[in-house]
C-alpha cells in the first residue's frame, strides 16, 4: 500500500473509547445535555485489543439506557464514512452489528422508540428484597440510595440483569457475563430513589455486585465477591463503600458463612475494601493501639473473622493499615519496627522465589556473581513493594480520618 493511501486510511481510524458515549436517561432532554455523557474505561472486548474503530470520521457511538429499567438505545453519527473499495479490500467496521452482539435485546435503533419507552421507568421497581437504605447529602438536596438483594427467579430480574451486566464491558477487565442459571450467584443491586419531574417516585440504576457461594468444608459457604460496579455518574460519593457494607451486613449474621473473599480486586476496589474493613476492625479490642504495636496475632484473625467475616489474609492487611495509622513515623524506632514487620511479610514470597532460583542450578552462579538476580536485586524489589504498599495504606488512612471528621 503506498504512503498516500495509507495516510488516507489512517484518517479513518478512531479511538473507540473516545467515540463511545454512554448516557443514563431520566428525561428526554437529558440527551441534549453534554453533562450526562460518560465514557468507557475500556472497550477492547467489543472493538479489539487496539480499541479502535475503522472507517469513519468524527464518529460518535451513542449507547443510551433509560435510567431505571435500562431500556437500550444504540445509534451512530459521523461526518463521513469510508467508501467501500473492492480492490483494497477495506471497508468500514459495522459498528452497530459489533455492539449489538453484546447488548441484550430488544435494542432501540430509533430515538423516538427509545423516548416512548422511558415511560416504563414510572412503573419500574427494583427486584428482590430491600436490604439497606442510606442518604447522601449534596449541596442543595439529600439523595436516597437503596440496595436490593435479588434472585434470578424474581419477576423481570433476569431481563434487567442481562441489560445491567452489559456495562461490565466498559469497566471491568476480562469480566464475563454470568451463567444466570447457576443459582449459587447472589445479586446485590443499588438504586437511587428519586422523584421525577412529573412527581412520581422512580428508581435509577446505580450499580451492582455479584457474589458466588463457594462451598467450604465441612458445611459452610465462602461467598466470593466477583463483580462490583458503581456507574461513573455515581462514583466517588461513597456508594461503593455503602454497597460493600450492605453485602457484609447480609452475610455477617449467618453461621454457615465462613468468611468473604474477593475475586481479583481492582486497586480501587481493594482500597475501598481496606477502608471498610479497617474501619470495622478499628472497633475490635485486638486492633487497639497497644495490641497493634506488639505485632499481628491469632486473636486478630479470629476477631476479624467472627465479627466481620474477614479472611486471614485480609485481616493481616487490615492490621498493617491500622498499625501504620497508630505508628508515630517521626519516632525512628517505632517507624523502623513497622517497616521491618511489613517487609518480613512481603519477603516470604520473595524468599520462596529465591529458593526456586537456587534450585535451578543456574542460580548459585547467578547469585554469587551478584548479577541482576542477586540479594541487592531482591532488596530493591522489597523496598519498592513496601513503598507502593505504604502509599496505598496512606490513602486508606486519609479516607478513615476524613470520614471520622464528618
Ligand atoms: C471501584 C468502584 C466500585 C468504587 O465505587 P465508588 O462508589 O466510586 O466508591 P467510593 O465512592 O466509596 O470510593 C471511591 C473514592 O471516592 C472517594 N470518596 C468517597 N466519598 C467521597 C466524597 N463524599 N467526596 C470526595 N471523595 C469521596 C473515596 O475516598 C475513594 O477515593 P480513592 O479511590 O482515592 O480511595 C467503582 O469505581 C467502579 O465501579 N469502578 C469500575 C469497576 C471496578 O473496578 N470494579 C471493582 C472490581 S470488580
Amino acid at each position: 500500500m503506498d504512503d498516500a493511501l495509507n495516510a488516507h486510511l489512517q484518517a479513518f481510524v478512531i479511538d473507540s473509547n473516545e467515540s463511545l458515549e454512554l448516557r443514563l436517561v431520566r428525561e428526554i432532554q437529558d440527551v441534549d445535555d453534554e453533562k450526562t455523557i460518560f465514557k468507557p474505561e475500556m472497550s477492547h472486548q467489543v472493538f479489539g485489543e487496539s480499541e479502535t474503530i475503522f472507517g469513519y470520521r468524527d464518529l460518535k457511538v451513542k449507547l443510551y439506557y433509560s435510567a431505571g429499567c435500562l431500556e437500550t438505545y444504540l445509534g451512530i453519527d459521523y461526518t463521513s464514512k469510508l467508501k467501500e473499495t473492492t480492490d483494497q479490500n477495506v471497508k468500514a467496521d459495522d459498528v452497530l452489528q459489533m455492539l449489538s452482539n453484546f447488548l441484550s435485546s430488544p435494542v432501540h435503533y430509533s430515538l423516538d422508540s427509545f423516548f416512548s419507552s422511558l415511560v416504563k421507568d414510572d412503573t419500574f421497581v427494583p427486584a428482590g428484597e430491600l436490604i439497606q437504605a442510606h442518604y447522601v447529602k449534596g449541596n442543595n438536596s439529600t439523595r436516597k440510595f437503596e440496595v436490593y438483594k435479588a434472585h434470578m427467579g424474581d419477576r423481570n430480574f433476569k431481563e434487567y440483569h442481562k441489560r445491567m451486566q452489559t456495562f461490565i464491558l466498559w469497566y471491568i477487565d476480562a469480566a464475563n457475563f454470568l451463567d444466570v442459571d447457576d443459582d449459587q450467584w447472589h445479586y446485590f443491586n443499588m438504586f437511587e430513589r428519586y422523584v421525577s419531574a412529573s412527581g412520581s417516585v422512580r428508581y435509577a440504576t446505580v450499580g451492582f455486585a455479584t457474589v458466588y457461594q463457594y462451598y467450604a468444608y465441612p458445611n459452610h459457604t465462602r461467598p466470593r465477591i466477583a463483580q462490583v460496579l458503581i456507574l461513573p455518574p455515581f462514583q466517588n460519593i461513597g456508594l461503593g463503600a455503602q454497597l460493600l457494607r450492605a453485602i457484609y451486613a447480609d452475610y455477617i449474621g449467618r453461621s454457615e458463612v465462613k468468611d468473604i473473599t474477593v475475586e481479583d480486586p481492582s486497586p480501587g476496589f481493594q482500597r475501598l475494601r481496606d477502608y471498610v474493613d479497617a474501619t470495622n476492625c478499628s472497633t475490635l479490642p485486638s486492633f487497639q493501639k497497644h495490641c497493634l504495636l506488639q505485632g499481628f496475632n491469632k486473636t486478630m484473625t479470629i476477631e476479624a473473622r467472627d465479627n466481620f467475616k474477614i479472611n486471614k489474609r485480609q485481616a493481616r492487611r487490615v492490621y498493617e493499615i491500622l498499625r501504620l495509622k497508630v505508628t508515630n513515623i517521626s519516632n525512628e524506632t517505632e517507624y523502623r519496627d513497622y517497616r521491618l514487620n511489613v517487609k518480613r511479610r512481603l519477603n516470604i514470597p520473595l524468599k520462596r522465589e529465591q529458593r526456586g532460583l537456587k534450585n535451578i542450578e543456574l542460580s548459585s552462579k547467578v547469585l554469587n556473581q551478584g548479577s541482576e538476580f542477586g540479594p541487592e536485586y531482591y532488596m530493591e524489589i522489597l523496598e519498592k513493594e513496601y513503598r507502593l504498599l505504604e502509599e496505598e495504606y496512606d490513602k486508606v488512612i486519609k479516607r478513615m480520618e476524613n470520614s471520622a471528621q464528618l
